[in-house]
């Protein structure tokens, strides 16, 4: 049996490397499919690179364009290249275009699909992410969970039970993975940073896709920069118009291209404060305790609130709240990290889907 991943956006990547190297330990033939909807060498290659993921089996560079253009061309892209390789399971993560796309062509040829991080929910329509999500759920025949809040979720959505498995997180695997690697000097360093900073990563489009928008926000951040020095990998989504509404280097503000994933964890792990609007780096300073603020007015990961260090707030309560998490540090409210997020999701995913594909009924 044959089973293609596809991957499309920076986080795929991430969360698809461990269940690639657990699904290969287990002898699983498989493939990736890269949809090319992130192709910035440093939104892309250097993530094969740091995560070890072997070379995609096709890149159908479908690029950027609105939300129809895009999926439209993913669409085509990957009807082909799924009829041209035939797969028995085709596995999916996250919540992108790339993930949708995937889902509608699979569940029209009738080929057996897997979701990576099923059930999550902002109950927030507006987000791209929120319509992806409900789509892929309903649509998927094996659904991987991260944390038990999606259980509850998909079956209010009517998915049957038998099809869904609470596994863990494989983010946190391939965090694990990197831990070793993880060290703030040498970037803090090449850098030229203060050993004690803050680092921010925007790119929602409700953060950054209006003047207005990225104004309010830019200012929030340049009067967190008058407490603490901040450096910001700046996503390409938002690079035009954050800079427009004043994002720019100075004293304290640094903004830089896109990190590789070894070196932005690095900087994270020896960061006084994140400050954040990505869903990744919620659970990511989770894990390494370092304080989260979260820019939006909601998450489909409530878990980093209740077992970690993420606080939602509102660009104008934005720099009283970072001054509060830099004098308070990570306070974690119940002491306990979430359940599972434990670096052996991938290898949970790779036995789940290892059995389904020999006819073991653990699905419907
Ligand atoms: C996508 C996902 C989002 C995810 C994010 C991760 C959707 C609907 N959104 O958002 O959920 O959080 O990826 O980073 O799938 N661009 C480049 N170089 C690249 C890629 C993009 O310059 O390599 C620029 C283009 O101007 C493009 C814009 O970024 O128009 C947005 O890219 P797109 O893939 O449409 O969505 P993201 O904002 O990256
Ligand atoms: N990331 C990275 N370099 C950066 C910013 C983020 O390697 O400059 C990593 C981050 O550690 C996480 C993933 O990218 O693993 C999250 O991707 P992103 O924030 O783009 O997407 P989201 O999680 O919001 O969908």
């Amino acid at each position: 049996p044959l089973v293609l991943h596809v991957l499309g956006a920076r986080p795929n990547f991430v969360k698809a490397a461990p269940v690639v190297r657990a699904l290969g330990e287990l002898g699983v033939r498989q493939g990736i499919i890269h949809t090319g909807q992130h192709y910035d060498a440093l939104m892309s290659d250097v993530f094969f690179a740091d995560l070890g993921l072997p070379e995609p089996v096709a890149n159908l560079g479908v690029g950027s364009g609105s939300h129809a253009k895009q999926t439209a061309a993913l669409l085509v892209g990957l009807e082909e290249v799924v009829l041209e390789h035939d797969p028995d399971l085709v596995v999916v993560y996250g919540d992108v275009n790339s993930t949708l796309a995937a889902i509608l062509v699979c569940a029209k040829l009738g080929i057996p699909t897997a979701h990576v991080e099923a059930g999550l929910r902002s109950f927030d329509r507006g987000m791209p992410e929120e319509v992806n999500r409900i789509v892929t759920d309903s649509l998927s025949d094996l659904l991987f969970a991260t944390s038990p809040d999606a259980l509850s979720h998909l079956a209010a959505e009517g998915v049957p039970a038998g099809k869904v498995h609470l596994v863990g997180n494989p983010m946190i695997d391939s965090l694990f993975s990197a831990l070793p690697a993880l060290d703030p000097a040498p970037v803090v360093a090449r850098l030229d940073i203060p050993a004690r900073y803050a680092v921010a990563t925007l790119h929602r489009p409700a953060n950054v896709d209006t003047p207005e928008a990225a104004k309010e926000l830019v200012s929030a951040v340049l009067d967190v920069a008058r407490q603490i020095p901040i450096v910001v990998p700046i996503h390409p989504r938002g690079r035009t118009r954050l800079a427009e509404a004043g994002l720019v280097d100075g004293p304290s503000v640094k903004v830089i291209e896109p990190l590789g994933y070894v070196d932005f964890l690095s900087l994270v792990r020896g960061a006084a404060l994140v400050v954040t609007d990505s869903g990744g780096v919620q659970e990511e300073t989770t894990m390494l305790g370092v304080p989260c603020l979260t820019v939006r007015p909601n998450t489909e990961r409530p878990i980093t609130i209740t077992h970690g260090t993420n606080r939602l707030v509102t660009p104008a309560l934005l720099p009283a709240a970072a001054g509060k998490a830099l004098s308070d540090g990570a306070a974690t409210p119940s002491g306990e990290l979430p359940p599972l997020w434990d670096g052996a999701a991938g290898p949970r995913i790779a036995r789940v889907i290892s059995a389904w594909l020999k006819g073991d009924n653990l699905s419907p």
